[in-house]
């Protein structure tokens, strides 16, 4: 993949306008002509990924759900131990990301793996309650992102994990333990984003912090592909639901 590719993703980031009647719409008429591209670009810009899996031991016979799974590029993270899962759901609204992923679980031979292309804000998990949820970059791209930690928190197990990492800014008065981040960062990430219906909070971390027990927590800063001097905030999150 090189500069042509780029071309293509910065045009869909940048130029094309998003279209769609409502969210699902939306997320896939963003991502329908971009998705074979996805996953080099991506990994130039979403980082902490492979951090976030490290952080999060997969439990034996235990089921694991990618909230916003996209492509399936988080699965290349487990390695060796993806056997070791009972079941791992890739669930995402995008028709056209599912398909990708389809396609490397496929190249791959995973059999406890599906993909699911559902809403992460409702979606009951048919085997039960999991023991692990994961938000990669997902949460920001999520309108009703509270619904959607307030499900992964009613369908994990009690003791279950939940993982996130994501872009953010920081509250203007954001408690002593938490970095602060000055008016330009709180101002211009938000409004960088959200031509990409991407919404970096101030409130994301707060909510996390408060509905679980946090088992590791980091803030970073990280460059963003063809903006240079620009050093975007986010964070790894990774907590325990009380039993
Ligand atoms: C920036 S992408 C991240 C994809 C993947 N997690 C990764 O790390 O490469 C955000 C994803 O969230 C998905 N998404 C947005 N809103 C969603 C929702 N309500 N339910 C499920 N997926 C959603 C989008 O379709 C998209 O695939």
């Amino acid at each position: 993949m090189g500069f042509a590719s780029d071309l293509r993703i910065l045009y869909h980031l940048a130029l094309k306008p998003v279209r769609g009647k409502d969210h699902a719409a939306r997320m896939e008429n963003f991502y329908a002509g971009q998705a074979a591209a996805y996953d080099d670009f991506r990994k130039r810009l979403l980082k902490g990924r492979q951090e976030l899996w490290n952080l999060i031991p997969p439990p034996p016979g235990g089921t694991w759900l990618d909230m916003g799974g996209g492509t399936g590029a988080n699965l290349d993270y487990f390695g060796d131990s993806i056997s070791r899962l009972g079941k791992i759901y890739v669930l995402d609204l995008s028709h056209s990301l599912l398909e990708i992923a389809k396609q490397r679980i496929a190249a791959k031979g995973w059999t406890n793996v599906e993909t699911v292309e559902a809403d992460a804000t409702i979606f009951q998990p048919p085997t039960g309650p999991v023991d692990v949820v994961t938000f990669s970059y997902s949460l920001t791209m999520i309108p009703d992102w509270f619904a959607a930690i307030e499900n992964a928190l009613a369908i994990l197990k009690p003791g279950g994990t939940i993982g996130v990492v994501d872009f953010y800014v920081s509250r203007k008065y954001a408690s002593d333990a938490l970095a602060r981040h000055r008016w330009f960062t709180r101002t211009f990430w938000p409004t960088w984003f959200a031509l990409d219906n991407v919404f970096p909070s101030p409130d994301h971390v707060p909510f996390l912090h408060r509905h679980f027990d946090v088992l590791h927590f980091q803030e970073r800063r990280a460059k963003v592909p063809y903006v240079p001097l620009a050093r975007v905030p986010y964070y790894l999150f990774v907590g325990r639901k009380r039993p």
